[in-house]
C-alpha cells in the first residue's frame, strides 16, 4: 500500500452499552484496523464476538438505546463515529454498502425487491425508472437469480432465503460501493452459491477496485478469500495479520483453535472437528486480564494483565497479536493435522 492513506482507518473502537446503576458494559473494546482501497479483510470470531456491532456502528447503524460509542473511524479522511444522519446516509449506499446478516434489515415487505433495488439505483444515479430497472435485471442476474425479470416483480417473503440474500446483496452493488461491508454473506446459501457469491466479491474488488470488510466465522472463506485477517476475541482483537501468515503461523492460541477447527478440504470429513472447549465470556463478565485466558491451554502468570496487540511473525509484514506467549518465546505446539 505505500504510503497512500487507507480507505477506512479504525481507530481504538469501543462500543458500550448501559449496564444499569451508571454502569457500562463495553462489547467492543478497543479495535483497530485498516482496510486499504481494493483489500479484503476478513473479520472472524464467534458469535457474539462483536464482529456486527463493529460493522454496523461504522455504518451508523446500531440501533441499542444508549450505545455509546468512542474512537474514530476514517473513511478516505472523513470521520464516520458521530456523523451527521445526512452525510451518512449520503454516503451509505453510494460510498460504503452492507450486506446485513438479516437480508429482512435491509428490504422492507411492502415493495418488490425490483422496486426497492430500483430506488437505491435512482438516489444516487441519474437513471430513468427503466433504466435503473434494466440495472437491477442486471444485476439480479449476474448473482444467479433464475428469471431476474420474474424475480424483481416478487416481494421478498415471497422468495427463498437464498433468493433473498442474492437480492439483498444485488441491492449493495448497485452503486459500485467503493467499501463494502459483508456480514455473514453466505451463511444462509447452500456451496454452489456461496462460491459464486465469494467469487462475486472478488470480481468487485478487480473490476471495480472495491474494498470487502468480509464477515465470516467460517476460515475455510477467509482463506479463499480475504488478504488480510483479525481475528476478535470477547469485542477485543486477538490477532491480525496477513491471512496466509496467520494461517501459517497463527500467533494466538484462539486463531490455532479457530484453525483446527477447519474441516480438511480432502479426504474423509472427520466425525467430530475438535472445538475450543468452553465459551467465551458474557461481555459484562470478561476477565480483567486476557479475555481468552479461561480457554486457554497456556494460561499463566502473565495473562492475568490484559495484553497488548503487538506485532509478532515476519518483521514488516503487519502481524499482530494479543498474546504473551509469542513474546515469551513459547511457540504454540504444531496445529493438529
Ligand atoms: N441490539 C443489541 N442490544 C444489546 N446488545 C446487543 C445488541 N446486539 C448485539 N448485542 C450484544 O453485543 C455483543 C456482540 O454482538 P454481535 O452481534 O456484534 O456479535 P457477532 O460477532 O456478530 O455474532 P454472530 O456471529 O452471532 O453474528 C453480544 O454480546 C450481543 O449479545
Ligand atoms: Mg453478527
Amino acid at each position: 500500500m505505500g504510503s497512500e492513506a487507507p480507505l477506512l482507518e479504525v481507530r481504538d473502537l469501543t462500543i458500550a452499552l448501559p449496564a444499569g446503576r451508571g454502569g457500562w458494559t463495553r462489547i467492543v473494546e478497543g479495535v483497530s484496523f485498516s482496510i486499504g482501497a481494493g483489500e479484503i479483510l476478513g473479520l472472524v470470531g464467534e458469535s457474539g464476538s462483536g464482529k456486527s456491532m463493529t460493522a454496523l456502528a461504522l455504518m451508523g447503524l446500531i440501533d441499542a438505546p444508549g450505545a455509546r460509542i468512542t474512537g474514530s473511524a476514517r473513511y478516505r479522511g472523513q470521520e464516520l463515529i458521530g456523523l451527521d444522519r445526512r452525510r451518512m446516509r449520503a454516503l451509505r449506499g453510494a460510498e460504503i454498502a452492507m450486506i446485513f446478516q438479516d437480508p429482512m434489515t435491509a428490504m422492507t415487505p411492502v415493495h418488490t425487491i425490483g422496486w426497492q433495488i430500483d430506488e437505491q439505483i435512482r438516489a444516487h444515479r441519474r437513471l430513468s425508472r427503466a433504466g435503473a430497472r434494466a440495472r437491477t435485471v442486471q444485476l439480479l442476474s449476474e448473482m444467479g437469480v433464475p428469471d431476474p425479470e420474474r424475480a424483481a416483480g416478487r416481494y421478498p417473503h415471497q422468495l427463498s432465503g437464498g433468493l433473498r440474500q442474492r437480492a439483498m446483496i444485488a441491492m449493495a452493488l448497485s452503486c459500485d460501493p467503493s467499501l463494502l461491508i459483508a456480514d455473514e454473506p453466505t451463511t444462509a446459501l447452500d456451496v454452489t452459491v456461496q462460491a459464486q457469491i465469494l467469487d462475486l466479491l472478488r470480481r468487485l474488488r478487480r473490476d471495480h477496485g472495491s474494498a470487502v470488510l468480509l464477515i465470516t466465522h467460517d476460515m475455510g472463506v477467509v482463506a479463499e478469500t480475504c488478504d488480510r485477517t483479525m481475528v476478535l476475541y470477547a469485542g477485543t482483537v486477538a490477532e491480525r495479520g496477513p491471512t496466509a501468515a496467520l494461517f501459517a503461523r497463527p500467533a494466538h492460541p484462539y486463531t490455532a483453535g479457530l484453525l483446527d477447527s477447519i474441516p480438511p478440504l480432502r479426504g474423509a470429513r472427520p466425525a467430530r472437528l475438535p472445538q475450543i472447549a468452553g465459551a467465551p465470556p458474557n461481555p459484562a463478565e470478561r476477565p480483567d486480564g486476557c479475555p481468552f485466558q479461561p480457554r486457554c491451554a497456556f494460561g499463566h502468570d502473565a495473562c492475568g494483565v490484559r495484553p497488548a496487540l503487538v506485532a509478532c511473525g515476519a518483521p514488516g509484514d503487519g502481524q499482530a497479536v494479543a498474546c504473551v506467549l509469542p513474546s515469551e518465546g513459547r511457540p504454540l505446539p504444531a496445529r493438529l493435522a
